[in-house]
């Protein structure tokens, strides 16, 4: 694994813009090495006004083609199960934490270069996270739903876990800059569609993912966390200190 460091996208994001502006100059990031072989920027789709935002980890081939956010079949059953607690696709605020596909040309393929999707490593996530922080600063969603390890690590740091960490609301430090704000909303991590496609046991991990979205529709109902701290059992958590750090018993 190379370690290299990027310059990062800081300097490609335009102060104070709204989010055509920050869409436009995405376009043209050259932030880390992802850029060059990539088809184009996936941005996001989906209201600047959303209440709920969806971070994934990086498009994948259909996305990169398409210049489109999860629209290919992690998208669809991420569309299945957000109907699934009633909340509409197209009101959802859906990006990625690593705009640009990264992947392998991958060996034998009919004719054509076969693309291996390659996970983004950390340094694919720093210099991209001025991009998601930026888009999220001016959405200001009250539910950010954060889908597998990349998203969960580029919010709530290396130390994130999503077997550990998912299902339960962490409070969203969203302006730190401003003393006066500290909080925004919540974050809510839970499993990446892509794995739940890989998982052995499929119907498990969706009724997972599915009560995990039902506790981000319960805020977006009730306007708050509804019980206090509240989490989704999936017995894979034990002792909850303060609703913030969980420990296996
Ligand atoms: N997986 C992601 O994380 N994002 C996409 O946009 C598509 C697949
Ligand atoms: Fe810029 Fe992010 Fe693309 Fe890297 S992955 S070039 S930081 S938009």
């Amino acid at each position: 694994m190379s370690v290299v460091a990027f310059p990062g996208a800081a300097g490609f994001v335009p102060a104070g813009a709204g989010l055509a502006a920050l869409r436009t100059a995405a376009l043209t990031c050259a932030g880390c090495e992802l850029a060059g072989p990539a088809t184009q920027t996936v941005f996001s789709a989906g209201p600047a006004g959303a209440r709920l935002a969806v971070v994934g980890e990086q498009p994948g081939d259909v996305e990169d083609r398409r210049g489109m956010p999860f629209v290919g079949p992690a998208g669809q059953l991420l569309d299945r199960a957000l109907g699934e607690v009633g909340i509409d696709r197209s009101t959802v605020y859906v990006t990625n934490t690593v705009k640009h596909f990264r992947f392998s040309a991958g060996g034998e393929g009919g004719g054509g270069t076969r693309r291996i999707h390659q996970t983004p490593d950390t340094v694919h996530i720093d210099a991209c996270k001025p991009w998601l922080l930026a888009e999220l600063a001016v959405v200001d969603p009250d539910v950010v739903v954060l889908l597998g390890a990349t998203a969960g690590k580029a919010l709530l740091g290396p130390t994130f876990r999503v077997t550990r960490d998912r299902g339960r609301l962490i409070p969203r430090v969203a302006r730190r800059d401003e003393p006066a704000a500290l909080q925004a909303g919540w974050l809510l991590a839970t499993l990446h569609p892509s794995a739940i496609l890989r998982a052995d046991d499929q119907d498990a991990a969706y009724t997972g993912f599915v009560a995990d979205l039902r506790l981000a529709a319960l805020v977006l109902t009730t306007g708050r966390p509804h019980p206090p701290q509240a989490r989704v059992d999936h017995g894979l958590v034990g002792v909850f200190d303060q609703g913030r750090t969980p420990t296996t018993p």
